[in-house]
């Protein structure tokens, strides 16, 4: 099994992650090590995931003051890459020093699968906070990386659906059941799978960003239109607001729909489309197979490992107060 604890990452593999320059990385490591045999070392030396989470901290997580904690990834439309990015970003924003829950709010569980959890576990899941009133934190589990822990799914969540939709106030159980969790966590990561359901419905009035993922592709586009607008008139009758941003995924910069839909995306949804956008690439089914992120086995060069970067950086931008990187 494939973990945190096999990824080892070289100083310029960190500058870059971190947002930093490698002088600017160096020059922290000696001082920080200034008495200790480590600092010779530091040139040849490859870092360990806890050994990074823990510098990163210091350019990355301790400077920001992170507001917009719960943040879910969705689309009724499916194969978009909601389950990819959401297991991206986690993995990297625990790397960035944050404190990160992921939880898996579809059947398929493939988030529960790459973040290492057997398809036929037995943990708890959702259902059995929601329903079974379990405390959710006796269903918080340990992922393989530091700093990421899980709610993973199963099957069980086939059945949420009924009971869920026949309880008093049902659209708000979720929200209610995560609030003390924001007292622990910077970032509360939920992927979703592709319905417009009361679970859902209920992931939607939790997240103080709804992160759409949709495809630069034209059909995308129609169907984009459609959740917008379900999304404003579940807005409209909750009687609240709900905070979106749309992520362009599979970008392919050399064909004229995917560059036409990216324009159209821009100009019809203006500062809710995210700057930073993430391209097609191999890479990131690669990163599936092996259960691993991408900055597990990528090379510098590789256009996922610099679009999951920038994506992760945009999104601590929106969800913070301030951000200030060291220089
Ligand atoms: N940027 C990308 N480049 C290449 N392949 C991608 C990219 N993003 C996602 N994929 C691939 O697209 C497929 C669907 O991705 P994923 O499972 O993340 O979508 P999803 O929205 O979670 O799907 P579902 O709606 O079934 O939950 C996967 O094979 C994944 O590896
Ligand atoms: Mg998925």
């Amino acid at each position: 099994m494939n973990n945190g604890d096999d990824i080892y990452f070289s100083q310029s593999y960190i500058a870059q992650i971190g947002g930093i320059t490698t002088s600017t990385l160096s020059r922290y490591l000696s001082k920080s090590h200034e008495n200790d045999d480590l600092n010779k070392d530091n040139k040849r030396k490859k870092f360990s995931f806890a050994e990074v989470r823990n510098i990163l901290k210091h350019f990355v997580s301790n400077n920001v003051s992170i507001n917009k904690k719960i943040q879910v990834f969705f689309n009724f439309k499916g194969g978009t890459g909601k389950t990819s990015l959401c297991h991206q970003v986690s993995i990297n924003l625990a790397l960035m020093g944050f404190k990160v829950l992921a939880i898996d709010c579809d059947p398929q569980a493939h988030l529960s699968y790459v973040l290492g959890f057997d398809e036929t576990h037995d943990y708890k899941t959702l259902y059995d906070v929601l329903i079974n009133k379990f405390p959710i934190n006796d269903v918080i589990n340990k992922s393989l990386y530091d700093g990421l822990d899980c709610i993973p799914s199963n099957l069980s969540l086939t059945r949420l659906e009924l009971p869920l939709s026949q309880k008093l106030n049902r659209e708000r159980t979720l929200a209610k059941v995560l609030e003390p969790l924001k007292n622990i966590y910077d970032f509360i990561l939920i992927d979703t799978n592709p319905t417009i359901s009361t679970v859902n419905q209920n992931a939607t009035l939790a997240a103080d960003i709804l992160n759409i993922v949709c495809e630069t592709q034209p059909f995308s586009l129609k169907g984009l239109e459609m959740l917008i607008q379900e999304i404003d008139k579940f807005s409209e009758d909750m009687e609240c607001d709900i905070n979106y941003s749309i992520i362009p995924n599979k970008y392919e910069s050399k064909t004229a729909t995917s560059q036409e839909a990216l324009g159209t995306l821009r100009h019809e949804y203006k500062n809710h489309v995210m700057e930073s956008l993430v391209r097609k690439c191999e890479d990131i089914n690669i990163s599936a197979k092996k259960k691993m992120p991408v900055f597990g086995f990528c090379t510098k060069r590789s256009m996922a490992l610099e679009d999951i970067i920038d994506l992760s950086h945009e999104i601590i931008k929106r969800s913070s107060k301030k951000v200030r990187y060291e220089s």
